[in-house]
């Protein structure tokens, strides 16, 4: 196949079963009949739906291009449906992530979430989507800094002639709507203290130098478009590996620690991210603790061949175990920080109308 390819995953939690937890399987089928018709009248190339937790997550190969009107009114139509069948089953908040009631030519700001990258396929393209619940955009930022930055998770970096020269970071500010690039190794330093503050800003894109696209995740964050808290964002993210990229598995090597997240329980606490193959990405412990799953694929023209369940593999159940002894850890601090998430993350919640009922009762110290 000739000419460039965009693969597109779009996502949207529409209803879950039970509770928060999962999807129920109906829903699956509604977006599979859905995609199947695109698939004939040949505006999808090829397409794989999948979960996590309780989000729906549409996995779409096109020649459209990012950001294309006809496969976000696909996506778009295919949740709307899919709400209708949740709300049928009255499953658990059906139609959560439809923020808005019309569509604006992007699901972008409506409240699903979207990574996508357009490539042209090489010899062989190996790709991971890894896809999270209970969790917002920040919690990719840890991982895709040592994927692509720290010569001690990606040996590449070293011993690869072709990564030598690093990688561009492109980092989203959340409350100023601005991207910067940063460049590493040369600007590291700068790049942590903007990315280490996970609730601010958000890493969007990784580059190589030379312009190959390395990595897409989803930035979008349901708050800021609702203005009030309607469940945490729960983050997808795009990364091609292999020949000149980080390898498969220096791409899922720092899925090994399971670092703190912001999310869990009414997306208000940090917890583990906890790597899990796909059967277990059920959030049911205190909802959670957060999960992420890592779907392989080689795309051969165009066709998503897989996917390979990347994380059900016994070289994670360290991290498995791990992630549950920090979830007691954290656990115990109950409704105290830094379980609870600080003030400034709280101000779509319970702060405001506490401050408000309070008015008055504060005096001079
Ligand atoms: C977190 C999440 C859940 C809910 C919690 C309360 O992202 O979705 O932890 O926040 O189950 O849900 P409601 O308010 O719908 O009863
Ligand atoms: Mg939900
Ligand atoms: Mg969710």
């Amino acid at each position: 196949m000739s000419g460039k390819i965009t693969l597109s995953v779009i996502k949207a939690d529409v209803g879950g079963y039970v509770g928060h937890s999962s999807i129920h399987s109906a829903l699956m089928d509604k977006a599979r009949e859905r995609l199947s018709k695109a698939l004939e009248k040949g505006l999808l190339v090829d397409f794989h739906v999948t979960r996590c937790g309780d989000d729906l997550e549409l996995i779409m190969t096109h020649k459209k291009g990012a950001d294309s009107n006809e496969i976000h009114e696909l996506a778009w139509n295919t949740f709307l449906a899919c709400t209708e069948v949740a709300k049928e089953l009255k499953l658990y908040g059906a139609g959560q992530d439809i923020l808005k009631d019309a569509f604006t030519g992007t699901v972008k700001g409506l409240g699903p979430g979207v990574a996508e990258m357009e490539f042209e396929e090489r010899k062989s393209e190996p790709v991971i989507v890894f896809m999270a619940d209970k969790t917002s955009p920040g919690a990719w930022n840890l991982p895709l800094f040592k994927i692509f930055a720290d010569p001690f998770n990606t040996a590449g970096l070293v011993i690869d002639p072709a990564m030598h020269m690093g990688f561009e970071f492109e980092v989203l500010d959340i409350h100023a709507h601005k991207t910067i690039t940063l460049s590493c190794p040369e600007e590291m330093y700068d790049l942590l203290m903007f990315i280490g503050a996970v609730g601010r800003f958000v890493i969007k894109a990784v580059r190589r130098k030379d312009g190959l696209a390395a990595a897409s995740a989803s930035t979008e964050k349901l708050s800021e478009v609702a203005g009030r808290y309607v469940g945490k964002d729960d983050p997808v993210l795009i990364i091609r590996c292999q020949s000149g990229l980080p390898a498969v598995g220096e791409v899922l090597e720092p899925f090994t620690f399971p670092h703190l997240v912001e999310g869990w329980m009414r997306g208000s606490h940090h917890g583990p991210l906890m790597p899990v193959p796909f059967y277990e990405a059920n959030p049911s412990r205190f909802d959670g603790p957060p999960r992420v799953i890592a779907a392989g694929f080689q795309v051969t023209n165009g066709k998503l061949i897989g996917p390979r369940d990347m994380f059900d593999d016994p070289s994670f159940d360290g991290a498995r175990e791990k992630a549950n002894d920090i979830a007691d850890y954290m656990r115990r601090h109950g409704p105290f920080e830094p379980h609870r998430l600080g003030l400034d993350a709280m101000e779509y919640t319970t702060m405001p109308g506490l401050m408000k009922k309070h008015e008055g009762r504060f005096k001079a110290e």
